[in-house]
């Protein structure tokens, strides 16, 4: 990757604690760019409900030109009970789906790793959870999400509605890439994941993984039916390395890789387009309950900030630092609220951020 010494970054809060989390990321990505010596701008954009209250749309053209002259985007969450009950075209979420489009960030990145000292706050037996190490690789720009919808009245007069599930070979063969370079980094093994004894679409996503395949002889490539993994996921999720799927098997498998740690609030996300362009955010929401209370866990988009750093500014060992500092502050026992054991001991987010901060300090990075 091209080394530069200026980066922009788009930031983009959002909503409910959207804004509260984001602002120690930065904190971090300030931190690094001070120690490795890089500048790096950010410049902030609207998205989401508070784009829909000041701009009369859930994602303005601004801040899409905010987005296109950065290197990379940081997002917090979007959508709130304010907008719940608005037409589709004025929801928060019609937003983060247009961005996606837009930048046409089509593989999304989502992992799932169970760090050891979170291994009680699972739902499931430790045994089980320990060691879990996964990562799920989602379409995003492609499938049901984004066929044509239509409502409209039967000729008997009961309502109809459609939504389209279509994907092209290109579609499914660029995702498919994207997952065997990874599964190449890792363990060699890929789970294919698709509904091939029902859907069509399906059966072309098998046949495509088959030709790609050929082109990895060094992973192991296998299929799984989507009710199955559901299944295998809370039974032995232990076997799993890299799974790869389309939109929506990816949006409802990866909440369920997502709580097999038992904290939604720890896991990062990438969102990533062709070369190094890509969109970091948490995977868990806008929390509109806590929002502004300072106790959201700004860990899971620190955590999305040292994807940022490593694949879209290639500044891998300030990424590892990053997630090293994370790590120590939980080893030291510090929580918040959504992972504390003992809720009275809980550290609120800015607290945290700052914790995350010096152990940062601690470490020499180099650019
Ligand atoms: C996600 C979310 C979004 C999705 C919603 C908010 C549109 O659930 O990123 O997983 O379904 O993709
Ligand atoms: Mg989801």
């Amino acid at each position: 990757m091209e080394k530069k010494n200026t980066y922009k970054i788009a930031v983009l809060p959002g909503d409910g604690i959207g804004p509260e989390i984001v602002a120690e990321a930065v904190k971090v990505l300030g931190a690094v760019a001070e120690q490795t010596g890089v500048t790096i701008e950010f410049e902030y954009g609207r998205i989401g409900g508070i784009a829909i209250d000041t701009d009369g749309t859930p994602l303005p053209e601004e801040t899409l030109e905010i987005a296109k002259r950065a290197d990379a985007v940081l997002l917090g969450a979007v959508g709130g009970p304010k907008w719940d009950q608005n037409p589709g075209h004025l929801r928060p979420e019609t937003g983060l789906l247009g961005i996606r489009k837009a930048l046409g960030l089509f593989a999304n990145i989502r992992p799932a790793t169970m760090h050891p000292s979170l291994v009680d706050a699972s739902s499931l037996k430790p045994e089980v959870v320990s060691g879990v190490d996964l990562i799920v690789v989602r379409e995003l720009t492609g499938g049901i999400y984004f066929g044509e919808k239509k409502r409209y009245a039967a000729a008997d007069g009961g309502e109809v509605a459609e939504d389209l599930l279509i994907y092209h070979e290109a579609e499914i063969e660029r995702i498919l890439r994207v997952a065997f370079e990874l599964a190449r980094k890792r363990s060699r093994r890929l789970v294919s994941v698709d509904k091939a004894n029902v859907l069509e679409s399906s059966r072309l996503w098998r046949k495509v993984a088959e030709r790609v395949a050929a082109d990895y002889p060094d992973v192991e490539l296998s299929h799984m039916l989507v009710d199955s993994c559901a299944m295998q996921l809370v039974r032995a999720p232990k076997q799993f390395d890299v799974i790869v799927t389309e939109n929506m098997f990816g949006d409802i498998l990866s909440d369920q890789a997502a709580m097999l740690t038992g904290s939604i609030g720890m896991l990062a996300s990438a969102s990533l387009a062709e070369g190094s362009f890509g969109l970091y955010e948490p995977v868990h929401g806008s929390a509109p309950d806590i929002a502004g209370k300072g106790i959201a866990n700004p860990l899971a988009t620190i955590l999305s900030a040292a994807m940022l750093l490593r694949h879209s500014l290639g500044l891998d060992e300030a990424a590892a630092a990053v997630e090293q500092a994370v790590w120590a502050v939980l080893e030291a026992g510090h929580r918040t609220g959504d992972i504390a054991q003992d809720k009275s001991k809980a550290l609120g987010t800015v607290e945290i951020g700052q914790l995350v901060l010096n152990e940062l300090a601690k470490r020499t990075v180099k650019k």
